[in-house]
């Protein structure tokens, strides 16, 4: 392979250039280069100062984060920073594009950083369960004081180049251009010899006077906020000992920190979930170079909460959508949601006034689906009920443009069924949308049977324009999220009505790491939703159907949840907070009476398992089935569809972590006892547990 770091000199100036694409990460070879590059920088007499850049689109994105876990070798970032500390020689550091991690300690240990404009500068190590552990804790608050080091180390949000300058992260911003040649400029302007070689590591100025107050403020606003995380504590104390000891032993605290994030299993889970959002997006089963359809203009069939939350989706991205809705009283408050969406978002400062409007004006309304004959792309998003949708798409056939895309938005009906109503089966398509829409980043998008490839590169890709994280799965009820929920809920419906307090269940999906529990969720959502699904499994005598229960009564009481004031808990006027409502202790303790049933004490384990390992053994009959692609397909729907700690890597990562051996026991229990077959462990799970084998094994 050729050597990812170059060198050559220009009259007085050493330049180092990393080249190493994707992102210039600093694994091993470009470290060994880097180093090298600087003996050469220091060794050659005419060299009086030394510019560190980059090639292609970023600075560097960091550490290799493929390198984690694995034995490190030398020279370590650590040890290359050090390097760069100690020169003799000024050193400027060439910014653009992305400076993050690793990418800003090695700059750090430079003497000067200029940077372009709009660069992303920052510390991030914290979403992947780690601090920095090359020096940033040290030196980034003797560039900007303590107080807003610790902010962006905990946060670990990147702040803009202009930002970056007045906090003095960096010494100067460049409007464009080439990263090299505003290094270049900057020396020419300061002077070759006016720049000195003064490293970061020797400053205290700015950490002089540091209020141990700040500490104590983050760690109870950590506390409160990040309750169940290990490694924004420990960034908390890692810039702590920036302001308690001289450098080389606040290095020292860094680096035990680090280590001790590493070896966290919470670190493991976030890098797992950090590369399968990257990995869903390639489908092994494409023929490499398959061609992507042009979709330049959508249209958005249905004015509900979800048409219209999928038409801003487009609109943010700024493509044109028309908002089609026949009746005129919809489109009018489909259109103001999206209108008041976009107005809030300028009140409370996130784009501006102009885009606001920009992206209203991107929504057209229409009456009739005969205002889609040029869209290149059509989303319904009607009411779940499938004469309705074949209606909808036996007229999209006759009205759209041919090699348009036609997909609906469903999450329970048979996209084939769907797709059979047209004579184009091979452009139809699902992508389901989760609520709200233009919030939630998960989209599944559902293969039919006779989807063509092109179709399924193409809205991977829309996916992506629209910074949504697309999974490809395939056709069955409820796709893979709302397939495995209904296994969740199955569970955490029967615990209730052997005895558990639905607030028993919720703390303990909460202390799990979810961010609400099952039934908070179903109060948020509406208890109406689930009610009716519920009876239309029971009418179409589906197997997995579950039997009239508690929750069914609280429904028919017109309890259905935040919107009604009331549901499975109460509600203070103005506020979502749920409260466990006596009046559903009592539905509770009448039904159990009336159905017979003792009620007994249940621990938080047998919540846990049950709620859990149900869906874990669905998620793998999903993959046996080949309606998910691999296992970090269904960890990825979890953890941005439904709010799967992504410290805990997704359900199935989770499994693997735990072991499918003793899931597959507690699943054989479970069965023994009940007798249920939806506890019989699934064959691939069995076969997988008694090979000793994992999910990622697969
Ligand atoms: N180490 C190893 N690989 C990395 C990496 C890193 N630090 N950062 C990105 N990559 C890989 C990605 O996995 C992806 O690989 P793939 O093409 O095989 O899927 C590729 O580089 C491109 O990354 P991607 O995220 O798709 O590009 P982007 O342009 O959307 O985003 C970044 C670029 C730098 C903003 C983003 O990759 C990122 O945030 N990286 C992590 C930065 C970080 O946390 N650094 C601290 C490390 S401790």
């Amino acid at each position: 392979m050729d050597n990812p770091v170059s060198f050559e000199r220009r009259a007085r100036i050493g330049i180092i250039t990393i080249d190493s694409p994707p992102v210039n990460a600093l694994g091993h070879a470009v470290r060994v280069g880097l180093v090298a590059a600087l003996e050469e920088a220091g060794r050659d007499p005419q060299v009086e100062a030394i510019v560190l850049n980059s090639a292609g689109r970023i600075f560097t994105a960091g550490a290799d984060i493929r390198e984690f876990g694995k034995p490190s070798q030398a020279p370590t970032l650590p040890e290359v920073i050090a390097a760069f500390d100690r020169s003799a020689k000024p050193i400027v550091a060439a910014l653009h594009g992305t400076a993050l991690g690793g990418g800003l300690e090695l700059p750090m240990g430079c003497h000067y950083r200029v940077a372009l404009a709009g660069t992303k500068i920052g510390l991030p190590e914290v979403k992947l369960g780690l601090l920095p552990g090359a020096g940033g804790t040290q030196r980034l608050p003797r560039l900007t004081g303590a107080e807003r080091a610790l902010d962006m180390i905990v946060t670990g949000n990147p702040v803009e180049a202009a930002e970056a300058l007045e906090l003095g992260i960096v010494d100067a911003v460049y409007p464009d251009g080439i990263a090299l040649d505003a290094a270049l400029d900057f020396i020419e302007k300061t002077g070759v010899d006016k720049l000195t070689a003064t490293p970061v590591s020797s400053r205290t100025d700015r950490i002089a006077n540091t209020d141990p107050a700040v500490f104590a403020a983050a760690r109870a606003k950590l506390a409160k906020e990040k309750p169940n995380l290990f490694s924004p504590q420990r960034c908390v104390d890692a810039v702590e000992a920036a302001v308690q000891f001289p450098f080389t032993e606040g290095l020292a605290r860094e680096r035990a920190l680090f280590q001790e994030c590493m070896a966290s299993p919470q670190r493991a889970g976030l890098i797992h979930a950090f590369f399968g959002e990257r990995e869903v997006a390639k489908i092994p089963s494409l023929p490499a170079g398959t061609p992507l359809r042009k979709v330049e203009k959508v249209g958005v069939i249905g004015a509900g909460t979800m048409g219209s939350g999928i038409a801003m989706c487009f609109a943010s991205a700024g493509i044109p959508v028309t908002l089609v809705d026949a009746k005129p009283e919809a489109l009018q408050a489909g259109l103001a949601n999206v209108r008041r969406t976009y107005e809030g978002n300028a009140k409370k400062g996130r784009i501006s006034a102009e885009e606001a409007e920009r992206r209203i004006a991107l929504v057209q309304p229409a009456e009739s689906v005969d205002a889609l004959s040029d869209a290149d792309l059509v989303i319904e998003a009607v009411f779940e009920d499938m004469e309705l949708k074949k209606k909808i798409f036996a007229a999209l056939d006759r009205v759209c443009k041919q090699g348009a895309i036609l997909a609906t938005n469903t999450s329970t009906l048979d996209v084939d069924a769907i797709a059979e109503a047209t004579s184009r089966p091979q452009d139809v398509c699902g992508m389901h949308f989760f609520s709200p829409a233009n919030i939630m980043r998960l989209l599944e998008n559902v293969r039919g049977e006779k989807t063509s490839d092109d179709v399924i590169a193409t809205i991977m890709d829309v996916a992506r324009r629209i910074g949504k994280v697309g999974v490809l799965v395939g056709v069955c009820y409820g796709f893979v999220g709302n397939r495995m929920l209904h296994q969740r809920g199955r569970e955490a419906m029967s615990l209730v009505e052997e005895g558990a307090a639905p607030e028993q269940v919720d703390a303990v999906l909460k202390g799990f790491g979810f961010p609400m529990g099952h039934f908070a969720m179903s109060d948020l959502a509406g208890v109406d939703v689930g009610w009716r699904i519920r009876q239309e499994r029971r009418k179409a005598g589906a197997p997995d159907a579950i039997a009239p229960n508690w929750l069914d009564r609280i429904a028919e009481l017109g309890r259905y949840g935040q919107k009604t004031g009331a549901g499975i808990y109460r509600y203070e006027q103005g506020d979502r907070t749920p409260r466990p409502d006596p009046e559903v202790a009592k539905i509770l303790e009448d039904y159990r009476r009336e159905a017979g049933i003792a009620p007994r004490p249940i621990d938080d384990q047998e919540i846990l398992e049950r709620c859990l390992y149900a869906m874990v053994n669905e998620g793998a009959r999903i993959l046996e089935e080949g309606v998910a692609l691999r296992a970090v397909d269904i960890d990825v729907i979890w953890l941005h569809g439904y709010g799967f700690p992504a410290y805990r890597g997704g359900p199935m990562f989770w499994a693997d972590q735990v072991g499918l051996g003793k899931i597959h026991d507690t699943l054989v229990a479970l069965h023994d006892k009940t007798g249920e077959p939806h506890w019989k462990p699934s064959p691939l799970l069995e076969r997988l547990a008694k090979a000793g084998q994992t999910f990622a094994s697969l």
